[in-house]
């Protein structure tokens, strides 16, 4: 379901009360380097960690969790997040997707001491990893492995997500609106009642009202999901900002003055799109209103679909003037710069 449905350098950053100038390093954000290439189709890239992915702790996965560390070990990523699917109180008319962080944790708990080089353990004498750490070819991987949610944001879900936040050690929270008009755009019969126009302006009004609502979140994910969905849309890409400037620009600006990220998810490009969600419009309005935080991820939901997409949102997100991608680490950001 939700994983098949579901200028160049610029002025000053601003975050709370504080005007930074570009290329200012935040406080209390570790800088970190990369060292090394994903080689995607061959193509080296400066992006090295997807942090949007589900496995089968997600209703709408089938792949098993260590499947997606492998072929992210394999594409030579620094770093993943599994955000499964928390959509609690979704529409009973379709499928749970409330995932058992009891059951995520558990398996990372598996997976990083084979797998993540910051868990594990050296043997004193051979200086060798005591995890296995090797895939199917008995290659050497490598991979940090995040802990995180996907929120489906609902008017009156705020405070348990807020308890969910308290309770878990996770990495990384990001806020998605799946639903508009109590209704999974991915179904045919949201789009029957009212015009295209119409219902994606409800979608960004509610997405507008639900992360003023929210305050455990790290990254908007996919602010433009709708758009994916459009009866049509093959003939045409929706142009978000020429219709629904002001509420997008509402979004973009309240996620800038919390400090918080705007993710972009190269699903949009194995969707059919020929862009990210969100396009590059609502990239280049970010830019324009003083965003410069992003947060990178596939979106996939089977191994292979890791990091697809990354070498035309890099180029894309160079076009932009975008310096720089955030990773997350038990909920503190980190910078990695585009090179
Ligand atoms: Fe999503």
């Amino acid at each position: 379901m939700m994983g098949v449905r579901r200028q160049n350098a610029r002025k000053a950053l601003i975050i709370p009360g504080i005007f930074v100038k570009k290329n200012t390093v935040f406080p209390n954000v570790k800088i970190l380097r990369n060292t090394g290439r994903c080689p995607e189709k061959g193509v080296p890239m400066s992006i090295l960690h997807d942090f949007h992915m589900h496995s089968s702790f997600s209703a709408d996965s089938e792949a098993p969790m260590e499947q997606m560390v492998l072929s992210a070990g394999a594409l030579g990523l620094k770093g993943i997040c599994f955000t499964e699917h928390m959509d609690a109180d979704y529409p009973p008319e379709y499928e749970s997707f409330e995932a058992d962080p009891s059951a995520i944790l558990k398996e990372i708990s598996r997976l990083r001491p084979l797998y993540d080089p910051r868990f594990r353990s050296i043997n004193p004498e051979s200086g060798e990893s005591c995890g296995s750490g090797r895939g199917p070819d008995s290659t050497d991987v490598s991979v940090e492995i995040g802990f995180g949610l996907e929120l489906g944001m609902q008017s009156h879900l705020p405070e348990r997500y807020e308890k969910l936040a308290r309770d878990w050690p996770f990495d990384f929270l990001t806020a998605s609106q799946h639903l508009t008009l109590k209704k999974d755009p991915y179904y045919p019969e949201v789009w029957k009642d009212r015009s295209a126009k119409e219902i994606i302006g409800c979608y960004y009004e509610e997405q507008y009202d639900n992360i003023r609502k929210m305050k455990e979140w790290d990254t908007l994910s996919h602010l433009d999901y709708i758009i994916r969905y459009i009866p049509g849309r093959q003939e045409s890409v929706y142009d978000s900002p020429a219709f629904h400037r002001e509420i997008i620009a509402a979004i973009l600006e309240y996620v800038i003055a919390q400090g918080k990220c705007l993710e972009v998810n190269s699903a949009g490009i194995r969707h059919g799109l020929g862009q990210p969600n969100p396009a590059p419009s609502i990239l280049m309005l970010y830019r324009d209103l003083g965003g410069e935080q992003i947060t990178i991820g596939s979106d996939a939901h089977t191994p292979e679909h890791i990091a697809l997409g990354f070498r035309e949102t890099e180029e894309l997100l160079l076009r932009c003037g975008f310096s720089a991608y955030t990773v997350f680490y038990s909920r503190m950001p980190h910078t990695v710069p585009l090179l």
